[in-house]
């Protein structure tokens, strides 16, 4: 299979690799002069397990190539994916569409021959719908198909996701494009990874829902963490009893400081948006998007409260900053509103993150230290906090840490360490859900 790749980010580019992987011929496209010369020379963006390798090893094989020309490559094709970025729009949170269908116009210009274009950015239902009706009304006379391909890939396992999906979902009702995608797809059903065929308003939707399905579920037991702890309950216990229940299932019950990242709250929003404007608002998910973001902004006044009520004149070492570990991206992190809102209290901030530092230096408030590791962050600070679960924050040498600070403060807003082994070290320690007692709770909220 011909397969072009519009868009080489994130989506674009793990999708591109992995398609080359497979055996397919796959051209990688992208306006941006610089990431493209980057990626011929094999340097890769973005910080992904595994990316690197197999970008190389398929381009070596001469499956995989970039470019800035879209035209092209898309003449050959046998199918275009459209995987640029949706953002959120400013001002008001629908999904931004104008990549997609400045694409769209592109792509149908250049279109030869049947010609499958599919959508794997996430786009709000009816997307598909327009982007037919612009290559329609531009080029009468294509013979195409478009269909709607999610994809469901986390940040950090996006290969092994890609290689072992839980499932494939292929929106269209053209049976020839369904043909296409079964070739494409063929080495992972081969794996037995279930295709779904579906209509494909069902498919777009089918994204929002899952990923809403999601938030809802970590959403939940946040605010679970929140009553354990008034109530000397532990969460992880709590999850655990709930998760082994098959209907619910364990995964994505981890309370936290609130999820971030490039999907959850963006997709809840243009969802939420979505439902408005179709007159059936979700309330759940409205709902779910608004405690998630006073979540965040609520684990800086815990620090506060770790911290005797005031960090004014304060030293905070923040331990991650990224929004999950396993990556270097910083949209909708939440150290970002951690740190905003710790500097409000007038605390001085010293940051570490393995991966992220570039990143955050463009997001974080200026006045941020930036460290070289764990060790120096930590030093002369009069509390740490543990933003991102990175492996090597769980297995920190307590004694030294401890030797560093200047007042002994762990808040770990993950919920890496045993609340015995860190105190047994003489720490104050704080954590999500398990049994800070009602009395510092209570201090919590009188400190916000
Ligand atoms: C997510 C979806 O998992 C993926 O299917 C979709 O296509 C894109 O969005 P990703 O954003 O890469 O992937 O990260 P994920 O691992 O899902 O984590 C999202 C956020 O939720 C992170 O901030 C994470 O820390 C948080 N989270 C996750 C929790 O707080 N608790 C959990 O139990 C799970």
């Amino acid at each position: 299979m011909k397969i072009v790749m519009v868009g080489s980010g994130y989506v674009g580019l793990v999708s591109g690799a992995c398609f080359a992987d497979f055996g397919h011929e796959v051209v990688c496209v992208d306006k941006l002069e610089s990431k493209v010369s980057a990626l011929k020379r094999g340097e890769i963006p973005i910080f992904e397990p595994g990316l690197s390798e197999i970008v190389r090893s398929n381009a070596a094989a001469g499956r995989l190539s970039f470019t800035t020309d879209l035209a092209g490559p898309v003449a050959g094709a046998d199918a275009v994916f459209i995987a640029v970025g949706t953002p959120s729009r400013r001002g008001d949170g629908f999904a931004d569409l104008s990549y997609v269908y400045a694409a769209t116009r592109e792509i149908a210009g250049a279109i030869r021959g049947y010609t499958v274009i599919v959508t794997k950015s996430t786009v709000p239902v009816g997307t598909g719908d327009e982007v037919e009706r612009i290559i329609r009304e531009l080029r009468p006379d294509a013979d195409f198909a478009v269909v709607s391909n999610p994809e469901f890939l986390r940040e950090g396992a996006a290969i092994e996701d890609f290689k072992r999906p839980d499932r494939i979902v292929v929106g269209t009702d053209d049976e020839r494009a369904r043909a296409v995608m079964a070739d494409i797809y063929r080495p992972l059903y081969l794996n037995n990874a279930p295709i779904l065929n579906t209509g494909r308003r069902t498919a777009e939707l089918t994204k929002y829902a899952a990923n809403a399905f999601l938030a809802t579920k970590i959403t939940f037991i946040n605010e679970i963490a929140d009553l354990c702890e008034q109530v000397g309950a532990n969460v992880q216990d709590v999850a655990r009893g709930m998760g082994l229940d098959n209907r619910i299932g364990g995964k994505f019950l981890h309370a936290g400081p609130g999820y971030g990242g490039s999907c959850f709250p963006k997709d809840t929003l243009a969802l939420i948006k979505t439902a408005q404007d179709h007159g059936t608002p979700s309330r759940i998910v409205e709902t779910v998007a608004a405690v998630n973001e006073q979540r965040k902004r609520a684990m800086g006044r815990k620090v506060v409260a770790a911290c005797g009520g005031s960090v004014r004149g304060k030293t905070i070492a923040v331990l991650g900053l990224t929004f999950k570990p396993n990556t270097d991206d910083m949209r909708d992190a939440p150290s970002i509103a951690v740190v905003t809102a710790l500097m409000d209290g007038g605390a001085t901030i010293r940051a570490y993150d393995p991966e992220g530092m570039e990143q955050a230096k463009a997001v974080l408030p200026a006045g941020v230290t930036y460290c070289r590791d764990a060790y120096e962050c930590v030093a002369g600070a009069d509390a740490a906090v543990i933003v991102t679960e990175w492996n090597i924050f769980r297995a920190l040498d307590l004694d030294r840490v401890k030797a560093a600070m200047v007042a002994p403060v762990l808040v770990d807003l993950r919920n890496v360490y045993r609340a015995e082994q860190v105190r047994a070290k003489g720490f104050t320690y704080a954590d999500v859900g398990r049994g800070l007692d009602a009395a510092s709770s209570t201090e919590a909220e009188n400190a916000a």
